[in-house]
């Protein structure tokens, strides 16, 4: 018998060497580097194939094809199903990942109890609660009713066992992988390995037997989903579902699908009921908003095909400190250090001396870099304690040389605009757009600019 080999796994990135080391030569990481089992062997908890030792000959195909386009269960919690790229395709497997008390086990409890009650069968399988505490839960989501099967256990073995024996299962929730464990490894669950082995023997079961399967995955506090990355690559999904716990807005956003789109997002509101959908983000983003204050600007943004309104909020105060302070939420540090150094370098601002805090309201988090202009307007507005007029929004991305470029889907940033309300836009000039752009009567008026130096002037006027 081959003799066991220990191999050290780092628990950041994945990446193996064969001697512990305090610092991952891959990723940089401290004290991420475990010993583990060598696991490169097939682990034998699934149908194993035969083994050959000459390959067969694989029938190839055609590129041109017919195909009928696979068929989608609808869960009816729209936000849910958009997410999922309009439903979730059998046989798929599905990571949803988040920090911790965000709401996954929520949505999954919500969501595969209209699929059952739908006539789906669906089993969820809690390696982390209780029976009694997933009931206690359903009850207090009013689900209690649904014909979801429970399964409370970590081993894997025994899961993949009772699986198989069930007939016709459609979907099957994991929460969450991290618990799960795998008796032919000997490592501790929650490890690279553990996990790598737990997802490919759910993944192979959920191919061989056209099921939809869920597994729920934390999130370390970089933001990534603990232990492997390569968990992103071996499942065709990939669900986040982030938030701020200060908030209750919660937003489920797919960042890999093989079976839709990418940057599809579905918007939730937590309360004492469970998730609810939210239908129109925007108008919720920017809800509470009073007039004329300086510092706020409205940034018409899109997450994925979807227009969305958020409120950008500066506040630049003068510094007392010897390094002025920046704290940013919901948007990123480099991309504002960029903006004030262009402000500055272009425009002559002197920002330099200021203390400046931004803030997205509700929450959200950008990555757009077409929020630029309303980031800088945000600054400008508040330096000049000049607010920027009512029912107006902006986009438009800010180059080094400071330049305002266009940005992509112009027309439909607009659109959602007019319709709630807006009549005014600041934006790059050289958009493509329709031109004619109005709803309940009203036409969008459009500003058009080239320069960042045009969008002080426009903006501060003469307090600067
Ligand atoms: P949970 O789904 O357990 O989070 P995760 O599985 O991502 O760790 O979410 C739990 C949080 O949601 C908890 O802080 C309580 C809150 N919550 C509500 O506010 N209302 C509800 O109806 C439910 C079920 C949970
Ligand atoms: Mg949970």
């Amino acid at each position: 018998m081959a003799k066991e080999r220990k191999i050290f796994v780092c628990q950041a990135c994945g990446s193996i060497t064969n001697k512990w080391v305090g610092q991952c030569e891959a990723c940089q990481e401290w004290n991420s580097i475990v010993e583990e089992q060598d696991n490169s062997h097939p682990t034998g908890l699934g149908k194993s194939t035969s083994s050959r030792n000459k390959g067969q000959i694989i029938a190839l195909d055609d590129l041109r094809g017919e195909d009928t386009p696979p068929p989608r269960m609808i869960s009816t919690i729209n936000e849910f199903d958009r997410a999922c790229g309009g439903g979730l395709v059998s046989g798929s497997a599905i990571l949803i990942g988040g920090d911790p008390g965000i709401g996954k086990s929520t949505i999954l409890l919500q969501a595969v109890a209209k699929l059952a009650a739908n006539n789906i069968k669906t089993v969820y399988i809690s390696g982390e609660e209780s029976i009694s505490q997933v009931r206690m839960r359903a009850k207090r989501l009013d689900l209690d009713k649904s014909p979801v099967k429970l399964g409370a256990e970590t081993n894997l073995r025994d899961i993949l066992a009772t699986l198989d024996k069930e007939t016709g299962l459609q979907v099957v929730v994991i929460d969450s992988i991290q618990t799960m464990y795998a008796d032919t490894v000997d490592s501790a669950p929650g490890t690279v390995t553990q996990v790598r082995t737990c997802a490919q023997e759910l993944i192979r079961y959920a191919k061989r037997k056209n099921v939809c399967i869920f597994l729920v995955g934390h999130v370390t506090k970089d933001g990534q989903i603990a232990g492997p990355r390569v968990l992103e690559h071996m499942v065709d999904t990939v669900l986040y579902f982030e938030g701020d716990r200060g908030h209750q807005f919660r937003i489920l956003r797919a960042v890999k699908n093989r079976f839709g789109g990418t940057d599809e997002i579905g918007v939730f509101e937590m309360s004492d009921l469970g998730l609810q959908e939210v239908s129109n983000p925007s108008a919720l983003f920017i809800g509470n908003r009073s007039g004329d204050v300086s510092g706020s600007a409205i940034f018409a943004g899109m997450e994925g095909s979807r227009p969305m309104l958020v409120e950008i909020q500066a506040l630049v105060a003068p510094s007392s400190l010897g390094q002025p302070r920046r704290a940013v939420v919901g948007w990123d540090n480099g991309r504002l250090a960029m903006i004030i150094a262009v402000l500055d370098a272009r425009c002559g601002l002197g920002l330099g001396a200021y203390d400046i805090y931004l803030n997205v309201a509700g929450g959200l988090r950008i990555t757009e870099p077409a929020a630029d202009m309303a980031v800088a307007a945000a600054l400008i507005s508040s330096l000049s304690n000049r607010p920027i007029p009512e029912e107006t929004i902006l986009f438009g991305e800010i180059s080094l040389s400071g330049e305002i470029r266009p940005v992509s889907q112009t027309e439909a940033r607009l659109k959602e605009s007019v319709k709630l309300g807006f009549i005014q836009a600041y934006m790059p000039s050289k958009s493509k757009h329709g031109h004619k752009i109005s709803a309940q009567g009203k036409k969008m008026h459009f500003i058009e600019l080239d320069q960042i130096s045009k969008l002080v002037d426009l903006v501060a006027g003469d307090a600067l």
